[in-house]
């Protein structure tokens, strides 16, 4: 055994994970079954539901379909891997997602359907975890996927950049309540990690999915993997993290640090966009050459508009 598997101490532990048979999901169940984990998934997708029980991941894992909002599925999910395993060790809540409007063209129902999927889902789960993890004696390690929508304004999003902060300070709180039983809460706070349902949202004018355009707003000039997530799951779930509760890790290439601050092209940080960015799309030219915007090769509108927060995060 090497020494990451020794200190881990991930292998033969149980992980409860929503929403775990697609994008971030999919990648933190892989990752945890690499190390040991047995993981028990519910998902909404029925294809990558199937698809994962017909993996080899899907050889060691409850996997069921449903859906993580309703608690009657989330508790049969819990009472699987009770059956399973008689063990609990981590819950991680993937599910999550949202839709772009400005707030006032929104209404209860919608506000209702992003609390549900962003919020209430996290209480019922860890509302089934911690009884499981106290009883088991062994602590446990609780997770939580939010977004950096939660640390800024999310324009568009209003609501659920509300509910992921819920999550964040709920998360903080129930990490001092279960702390003295060894349980510890957690959360990872994405940016931009272009999954399907990324793709759907869209950002606009798609300056993220241009190379130019993703070194503008991340500081490490790239869009996140679906590794870069599902590491620090392996690194939360395991006793690598050990003494390490009621916190937020931002995997996000810098953009929680950088908060507004964008490298422009030839003109390096600024916290506005360049007047040069700004007159040239006004005057419809490309800002570096001059010439017509719609006359530079692989070049969409990249004005000062660029940045849309990757706020579908
Ligand atoms: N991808 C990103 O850039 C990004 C950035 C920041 C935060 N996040 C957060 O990460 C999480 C996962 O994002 P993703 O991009 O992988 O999304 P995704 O839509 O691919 O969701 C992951 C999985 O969850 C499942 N799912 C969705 N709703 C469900 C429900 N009600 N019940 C059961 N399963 C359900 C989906 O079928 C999918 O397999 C979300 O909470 C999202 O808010 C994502």
């Amino acid at each position: 055994m090497g020494w990451f598997e020794e200190r881990g101490g991930l292998a033969g532990t149980v992980a409860v994970v929503t929403g775990g048979a697609g994008g971030l999901g999919r990648a933190i169940v892989a990752d945890l079954v690499a190390n040991g984990v047995h993981p028990a998934v519910v998902d909404l997708d029925p294809a990558g539901v199937a698809e994962l029980q017909d993996s080899p991941a899907g050889q060691q894992a409850v996997v069921h379909h449903g859906d993580a909002r309703d608690p009657a599925v989330l508790t049969a999910l819990f009472e699987a891997a009770d059956a399973r395993w008689g063990r609990l060790d981590t819950l991680v809540n993937v599910v999550g997602g949202t839709f772009r409007a400005p707030f006032t063209d929104t209404g209860p129902k919608g506000w209702d359907a992003l609390l549900r999927t962003n919020l209430t889902h996290v209480l019922h789960a860890c509302h089934l975890a911690v009884p499981r993890m106290r009883a088991g004696g062994r602590g446990g390690s609780i997770i939580n996927i939010t977004t950096i929508e939660a640390h800024r304004a999310a324009p568009g999003f209003a609501v659920y950049a509300a509910a992921k902060a819920a999550v964040e300070q709920f998360a903080r709180t129930l990490a001092v309540e279960v702390a003295p039983d060894g349980i510890r809460v957690n959360n990872i706070a994405p940016d931009f990690v272009p999954t399907p349902n990324l793709e759907r949202i869209g950002t606009g004018d798609n300056a993220m999915t241009d190379p130019e355009g993703v070194k503008v707003a991340i500081p490490m000039g790239r869009a996140g993997y679906l590794t870069d997530i599902s590491e620090c799951a392996v690194f939360l779930a395991s006793r690598l993290s050990s003494y390490l509760t009621g916190t937020t890790l931002h995997p996000d290439g810098g953009t929680w640090a950088s908060a507004g601050w964008f490298n422009w092209p030839a003109e390096g940080w600024a916290n506005h966009a360049p007047l040069r960015v700004l007159r040239a799309s006004e005057a419809g030219q490309c800002a570096e050459c001059g010439r017509p915007a719609e006359n530079v090769a692989g070049r969409d509108d990249r004005s000062g508009s660029a940045r849309l927060s990757g706020g579908s995060s």
